[in-house]
């Protein structure tokens, strides 16, 4: 017994050791992400227990991928790869667990570019998270993790486009799924169509609240854990460990390459640079510094020097860039509590009120100004454009001080000025906003205060702002109404605020089709109750032509929700 046992031993060390030989040792980017991190762990702890020498020992290969592959963050030739393993046995939780992943050009790994080896441990609860470089622009790949007894699923993603390069690129554009309000469709439609090349998420990609808590997920098999609010970075694992077992979610991340950035609930309910509504009087900064690790170790962004700062962005050919913001967390000045809105609605013209900060603000005036591409995107979070939610007619939304949404650009009136000015004195055309975050699909145009808009023509458009609804998470109009009361709301919405359109019935998400011409944005509609869902609703169609900053009259069509009368 002893015998074999020693001989099994030497043979698997031999194994594993050809093993190592053969495939390159990377680095989990997720022990570093630890390494540098401030709260988990103290540095010597990490240093002493992520060591080669363990490494070099470990074979424990009994493991399931139950949350999928990912990956995200293109560049010309680098992509962020993702997975988490659970393992089968009991492991000590220090142990170092190995896994190889395989890069390919064709789907049946003939023609195999890298396989490399890592590992990863309960330290950053399993998750692997790689930085491939070296690769083409242009080109699609498909990737696996794996080891000696199972593999992942395959996925495919891509590189950015050449520089030069001038295709139509197609974005699925989502924000707000909160798990617990109902199935995850809108995620699902896209792959089955295979109609994008990339997706972008503005956030609440997570909601952190309790169990029945805004949304309960008990009818639908859909219940959050764990059923507390999540506070602590064990919260958040377990958060983002319940929403990555949606296979939808999953099958998307396996097909596209996502580019992410935060809103409130991947931390809590209108945070901003240093609170949110409290519910428990856990320490703000703390629980803002472990959500920030558990949404790096379970999301496949890179990882940037400083943690806080996931402002970025992104080139598509001379098609377009996209300016992905942090309008939330990065140096939002104070927000809506629910309770200080008497307060807040005395401080939302503030010359220096910040929704960006001053150096992020610089940043996206400088990639506005030296744009060498055709469009410029900017993806924010949050609304910008000015909206009065009291409405006479219908009811409005039940909120005190209507007249401003305090937590989307609303309450930050200097600071959606002076983005607007700039565009204005420096000519700039052929920008367009992407935004998320209040549930409700909108589609307008921006101009400034006391300046001439008309909306029947477009004459005063000075950016254009498509804005998606939510994934899953309710509509903001009363939850009680029908589509036809959704519409009548939709209606006086519209007009009170000459709007193009709004639909505030439907969840779902948009699609954009960017090209040297145009930028064309489709919205569709899911019902999230409906696990069977099948047929999504495509709600409205709007252009954007190139050297015109407003929305093309002609070519739109709405089959949902309350077009602009003055239009028609
Ligand atoms: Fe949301």
């Amino acid at each position: 017994m002893l015998f074999s046992s020693i001989i099994i031993g030497i043979v698997s060390y031999l194994y594993y050791f050809k093993n190592l030989l053969s495939s390159k040792v990377v680095t989990n980017l997720n022990f570093d992400l630890l390494s540098r991190q401030l709260y988990a762990l103290p540095e010597d702890d990490v240093n002493q227990k992520v060591s080669t020498n363990d490494f070099f020992k470990s074979s424990f290969n009994n493991i399931s991928f139950l949350h999928g592959i990912a990956s995200g963050d293109p560049t010309l030739d680098s992509i962020i790869f993702w997975t988490r393993i659970t393992p089968n046995d009991q492991v000590d939780p220090n142990q170092l667990i190995p896994i190889h992943f395989k890069l390919s050009s064709d789907e049946n790994f003939t023609d195999i570019l890298q396989d490399v080896q890592t590992f990863t441990n309960s330290l950053i609860d399993y998750t692997i998270k790689l930085d491939i470089t070296g690769l083409n622009p242009n080109q699609t790949y498909y990737y696996k993790f794996y080891n000696d007894l199972i593999s992942s699923d395959i996925g495919q993603t891509k590189t950015l486009p050449y520089p030069d390069q001038e295709d139509d690129v197609k974005l699925a554009v989502y924000s707000c799924a909160n798990y617990a309000g109902g199935f995850y469709h809108a995620y699902k439609f896209p792959v089955l169509k295979n109609s994008v090349d990339y997706v972008i998420h503005l956030g609440d990609y997570i909601y952190e609240f309790a169990n029945g808590v805004y949304t309960n997920g008990t009818k639908l098999g859909r219940d959050h854990i764990p059923e507390h609010e999540c506070e602590t970075l064990e919260d958040y694992r377990l958060r983002y460990a319940l929403y990555r077992s949606d296979k939808d979610l999953q099958n998307s991340h396996a097909k596209f390459p996502w580019i992410l950035v935060w809103d409130d609930h991947e931390v809590a309910d209108n945070s901003w640079l240093r609170g949110s509504v409290a519910t428990s009087g856990y320490d703000f900064l703390k629980r803002r510094d472990e959500a920030t690790q558990a949404y790096f170790e379970w999301l496949p962004i890179r990882p940037q020097k400083n943690l806080s700062k996931i402002w970025r962005n992104f080139k598509f050919g001379k098609v377009f860039q996209i300016n992905m913001l942090d309008t939330r967390h990065y140096s939002r000045d104070i927000t809506d509590y629910y309770h200080n809105q008497e307060f807040i609605k005395n401080l939302v013209e503030y010359e220096d009120r910040t929704m960006l900060g001053y150096d992020q603000e610089e940043w996206l005036n400088r990639r506005l100004l030296d744009n060498d591409t055709t469009w410029n995107l900017i993806a924010s979070q949050c609304v910008v454009r000015d909206i009065d939610f009291s409405l006479p007619e219908t009811g409005g939304l039940g909120f005190p001080f209507e007249e401003f949404n305090q937590d989307a650009w609303d309450g930050y009136i200097a600071n959606r000025n002076r983005l607007l000015n700039f565009i204005k004195q420096n000519e700039l055309k052929n920008n367009v906003i992407l935004s998320g975050d209040f549930h409700i699909a909108i589609t307008s145009e921006l101009s400034l205060p006391h300046e001439i808009y008309n909306v029947e023509t477009g004459e005063g458009t000075i950016i254009v702002e498509f804005t998606t609804s939510a994934v899953s998470s309710p509509t903001t109009f009363p939850k009680h109404f029908n589509e036809s009361q959704s519409l009548i709301m939709s209606k006086e919405l519209v007009e009170n605020n000459d709007l193009i359109w709004n639909d505030g019935y439907w969840r779902g998400y948009m699609e954009l089709n960017i090209n040297m011409n145009n930028v064309t944005t489709d919205y569709y509609g899911v019902d999230i109750k409906d696990v069977n869902f099948n047929n999504e609703l495509h709600l409205a169609h709007f252009v954007v032509p190139k050297d015109q900053s407003f929305i093309d009259r002609e070519s739109m069509y709405v089959n949902s929700g309350a077009m602009n009368q003055k239009i028609i």
